[in-house]
């Protein structure tokens, strides 16, 4: 027993930021941008908490699986920080939309997504749960340096959900963790204790780019090429593959080790930037809803970040349109 997608949902900021308006605050270009990156705007949040989003995007999965609040025995909340140290954004989550069930979040930066599926599916095998809300909430440009023009162009904000059931539908999935510090953080921020003696760094991400892309690509290709085979599957069964949206070339350079044609690895990222962990989320739910998606169509997502995480999963869809 593992679960299958019942319902995906989706909350987005208001406000579109071109390159050309980032290119207003660093130096930077919408040529530089899209050709390293194949970004061509993001959406930020201004007068949206993470809070209003992760709730807007479960409350769309919920309705799309046509599943009560009520129902649910179980909320995971991925999100690299929540709008509180505590309670967590799934605690927040539950109360505003009438939920009554446990609920806590995982943090595997833009890998959390995936572990909170696998997390949700440990759920299921032991028979503790019938539903489960698995919701990815982000607010990366609160978290940005903004005058770093190698890190504050790539990110944006967003929320992304799926309601889980009972089923069969998830063929395989496998998490990884290569502790680095270095290549990719988010400083905490100042002690407010009068008698810790540590320095403190800005809470804003830091990153060694070229690092991170070296290992996003060997990880996206290798965890891809092991979780279809764990799945028993031929690369060339897969109808879609749902990469972690952080760069088109990192896309790109993992497919092309893929026998999968490049048409199947599905982006968004032209649209949001990379939005964390709500970026695979956000993904399925745009192609669940403009029909894409087809009963027994499989689907494999690979996500990689901050950690270093990497994960991997390859599910088949069976909800009818
Ligand atoms: N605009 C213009 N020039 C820029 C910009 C910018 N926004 N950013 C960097 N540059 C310059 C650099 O200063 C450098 O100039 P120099 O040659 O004079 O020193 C030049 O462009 C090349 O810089 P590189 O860092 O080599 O650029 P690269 O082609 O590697 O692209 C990038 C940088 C986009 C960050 C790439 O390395 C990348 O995508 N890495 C992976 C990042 C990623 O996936 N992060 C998300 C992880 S997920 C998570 O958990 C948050």
């Amino acid at each position: 027993m593992s679960f299958r997608i019942l319902g995906t949902g989706r909350a987005l900021p208001e406000y579109v930021m071109t390159n050309d308006e980032m290119s207003t605050i660093v130096d930077t270009s919408d040529e530089w941008i899209r050709t390293r990156t194949g970004i061509a705007q993001r959406r930020v949040c201004t007068t949206e908490s993470i809070g209003d989003l992760a709730v807007q995007a479960a409350e769309n999965a919920l309705q799309n699986a046509g599943i009560a609040a009520q129902d649910l025995d179980l909320i995971v909340c991925a999100t690299i920080r929540g709008e509180y140290f505590s309670p967590s954004e799934a605690c927040v989550v539950q109360k505003r939309i009438g939920a009554c069930c446990p609920a806590f979040d995982v943090n595997a930066a833009c890998t959390g997504f995936l572990y909170g599926l696998d997390v949700a599916d440990g759920f299921f095998a032991r028979k503790r749960v019938k539903k489960v809300l698995v919701v990815a909430a982000e607010n990366v440009t609160n978290c940005l340096d903004w005058t770093d023009r190698a890190t504050c162009v790539l990110f944006g904000d967003g929320a992304g959900a799926a309601v889980l059931g009972e089923g069969n539908d998830l063929l395989a999935i496998r998490m990884e963790s290569h502790g680095n510090i270095e290549a990719l953080n988010i400083p905490r921020g100042e002690n407010t204790s009068p008698f810790y003696q540590l320095g403190s760094q800005r809470p804003v991400l830091h990153m060694n780019g070229r690092e991170v892309y070296k290992f996003a690509v060997n990880a996206m290709s290798s965890g891809l090429i092991q979780v279809i085979a764990d799945a028993g599957l031929q690369q060339s069964d897969i109808d879609y593959v749902l990469p972690h949206q952080a760069n088109q070339r990192i896309i790109d350079a993992a497919c092309a080790k893929l026998d999968i044609p490049k048409e199947r690895c599905v982006t968004n990222i032209a649209r949001y930037g990379n939005i964390s962990a709500a970026c695979i989320p956000v993904l399925l739910d745009e192609m669940n809803r403009d029909g894409r998606l087809k009963p027994g169509n499989l689907l494999a997502m690979s996500a990689f970040g901050g950690g270093l995480t990497a994960g991997h999963c390859v599910l088949r869809w069976s909800k009818e349109g």
